[in-house]
């Protein structure tokens, strides 16, 4: 019921399917009022914005004329919401007030009863930086909670669907235990809770700690709901750590006490009434002049300002989902972070798990890189480059600098002739930049300012490392010059052709293997553009075996090509291997469904160009994988692999 349809860092967009309705995430619940007399904004306006809300199933309980209509028309009726209505089950009230009157299983059982579409187990939320004890003993509880309701939901063949909360305090392998025992059940969603108290406190980095200690443990195929965050100035980095689903009171509590919401903070209507109009133009700013609403009676300006508050809360939702399909969520989190110290704080804390998060982050982007300050330097793009540069067999080095004035990619602006030796330039971002390959994403596709000096600071220690381990091979200038001119003599001039030393390094740093042996050096051949003289096939024989991809310049295979990889790459490297049961309809060339993938190369990241094998390694298709590796064997809805051509 959940697939990925695009991503971005460890975002994601979704589709989630829920009793036929067609949900995309991220998205956010607007927390509706089960007694429609309190509802701060009309009903009908919520509707307009989003196909699911979220209401509360104890306070429908325990008011007996809400629970009567509830129990006799059911609860979307009751709130007038005819799409996906998701319930609380009264753990919040349980935090706040210690104590409430329902058993854990009964809570449940209502929640089928009034025909909620997804329910909530209760769950005890525990508040930050309790004794460990006592975080402890409530963890066990809910646990022993969510085995209850997921049996009783099975025995009594219960339609809706569960939220399982991750607990445990702010103990951080207490949310791992609690993620990993959750994960074991069948839930639907994974909501992270107990986060409430940290927010207000604006305590995000303990907030972003949280999310990604659950993630590395819960499934990959759920959907992730950061329960009780509201404020669109946090979304695009819960989004980017893995959070699917919000819900959100805060469009209704901040307007009561006169606060309007924007992306980049909260501002104070007193503060702004003075201003001609709005800083924004949803239906309310461009209707009424600060002035006015300020001077209205509470209810009406509560309520013009709750509208508003939920207008720029589904905007935010808007623009990152813009940033996953562009590939500029990172940026986009960047700028929000610089909103608030303590949001820069959360992404600084991000970098210790840089790691785990670079194994879901696409390998190509489709827009650049833009360096936007420190924390830039620790992006998974620049991680991923540092890793690869490993796949990369050196023979001699030469290290260089280049002045800052010359474009990217250094290969084609540079007068450094290719030769056997290997050029490799010490960049800012990156660290070291081998000019072989420096057409790759996002090696030319970045844009960096000048740097300070404490900055450029940051690579040194991975450049000397570099320098430690591969010393015998690297070349002082005498001995670099001596190569070139070696190389430009007449007599030698034919011996090694650059372009197809290219396209070895290339594939070599792209795929982690050596495709282009030395026989295949001397018959390769390559086609360049006639218009801006890049190289965009790779020939052999006459036939073309790669063409290489304008905007990111990934080598993308022909079948000829996805043969000599499945030649040249060993099992299980770079392959999806799909159940039998569907071998020929990925020869006949249709797209690959999780659900029959059997096996994979682990260490896939997403959008890889891969290569679809059965069981006994025989290709059938080659494509582009929408999954990393450990959610090619997790996931059961959806397209795992976009394919290309299915091989007869
Ligand atoms: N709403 C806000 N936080 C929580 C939580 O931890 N659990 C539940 N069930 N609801 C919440
Ligand atoms: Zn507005």
């Amino acid at each position: 019921m959940f697939e990925i349809k695009d991503r971005d860092a460890m975002g994601r967009i979704g589709k989630l399917k829920i009793n036929g309705h067609k949900i995309e995430t991220p998205t956010i619940m607007p927390v509706v009022h089960p007694n429609p007399k309190k509802q701060v904004v009309p009903i009908e306006l919520i509707k307009k914005l989003t196909d699911i809300i979220i209401t509360n199933s104890y306070i429908t309980y325990s008011t007996p004329k809400l629970r009567e209509i509830a129990e006799e028309k059911g609860i979307h009726e009751l709130v007038g919401f005819d799409k996906v209505v998701v319930t609380d089950s009264g753990s919040f009230q349980l935090s706040v007030y210690g104590d409430i009157d329902v058993e854990p299983l009964e809570i449940v059982e209502f929640q089928e009863k009034i025909g909620v579409d997804v329910g909530t187990i209760l769950d005890i939320p525990t508040p930050p930086d309790v004794e460990r004890e006592r975080a402890e003993k409530e963890l066990e509880e809910t646990l022993r909670r969510a085995k209850a309701s997921i049996e009783l939901k099975k025995e009594k063949n219960f339609k809706l669907l569960l939220n399982g909360t991750i607990q445990g305090s702010t103990y951080l392998d207490l949310r791992r235990k609690s993620a990993e025992e959750m994960g074991k059940l069948d839930f639907d969603i994974y909501p992270i809770g107990a986060v409430v108290p940290l927010m207000e406190e604006y305590r995000y980095r303990d907030v972003a700690e949280i999310i990604i200690n659950a993630k590395m443990c819960l499934p990959t195929n759920k959907p992730i709901h950061l329960f009780g965050c509201g404020h669109p100035m946090a979304f695009a980095l819960a989004v980017a750590l893995g959070c699917d689903l919000f819900d959100s009171a805060a469009y209704a509590l901040y307007a009561k006490e006169g606060r309007y919401l924007t992306e980049r903070g909260t501002l104070h209507l007193e503060n702004l009434k003075d201003l001609d109009r709005f800083p924004c133009s949803c239906p309310v700013c461009s209707t009424y002049k600060p002035k006015e609403i300020y001077r209205m009676d509470k209810k009406q300006r509560t309520r013009l300002l709750a509208e508003h508050n939920l207008y720029v809360t589904f905007e935010e939702i808007s623009r990152i989902k813009n940033a996953i399909k562009e590939g500029s969520l990172w940026e986009l989190v960047e700028e929000r972070c610089r909103c608030h110290p303590k949001l820069l704080d959360a992404l600084r804390v991000v970098r210790k798990y840089m790691d785990f998060i670079e194994r879901f982050d696409p390998v190509t982007k489709k827009s650049a890189f833009f360096y936007s300050g420190y924390e830039s330097l620790f992006r998974p793009e620049v991680l991923r480059h540092k890793k690869r540069l490993s796949r990369l067999k050196f023979d001699k080095i030469y290290i260089t600098t280049v002045s800052k004035r010359v474009e990217k990619p250094y290969s084609e602006n540079l007068n450094l002739i290719h030769s056997d030796v290997d050029v490799l330039v010490i960049d800012d971002v990156f660290g070291l930049v081998p000019l072989y390959i420096d057409t790759f994403y996002p090696l030319a596709q970045s844009e960096v300012p000048d740097l300070f000096e404490f900055e450029k600071e940051y690579n040194k220690p991975f450049v000397k490392e570099f320098i430690e381990k591969y010393k015998d091979k690297i070349l002082d200038i005498t001995t670099y010059n001596y190569y070139i001119n070696y190389y430009n003599s007449e007599a030698n001039k034919n011996k090694i052709n650059p372009d197809a030393l290219r396209i070895k390094k290339m594939l070599q740093y792209q795929y982690g293997y050596d495709i282009i042996d030395d026989g295949l050096m001397k018959k390769i051949t390559i086609k360049r553009s006639k218009t801006t003289g890049r190289i965009r096939y790779v020939m052999l024989d006459g036939k073309t075996l790669f063409s290489i991809r304008s905007y990111d310049n990934l080598l993308i295979p022909t079948e000829e090509g996805a043969r000599l990889l499945h030649k040249k790459i060993p099992y299980p490297k770079y392959r999806v291997v799909v159940d039998r049961e569907v071998e020929e309809f990925a020869r006949e060339g249709k797209s690959v469904y999780a659900k029959f993938v059997v096996d994979c190369d682990e260490e896939l990241r997403p959008y890889e160009e891969v290569l679809v094998v059965n069981e006994d390694d025989e290709l059938l298709a080659f494509g582009t994988t929408l999954l990393n590796g450990k959610e090619l064997m997790e996931f059961n809805y959806g397209i795992a692999v976009d394919v290309r051509k299915g091989i007869k």
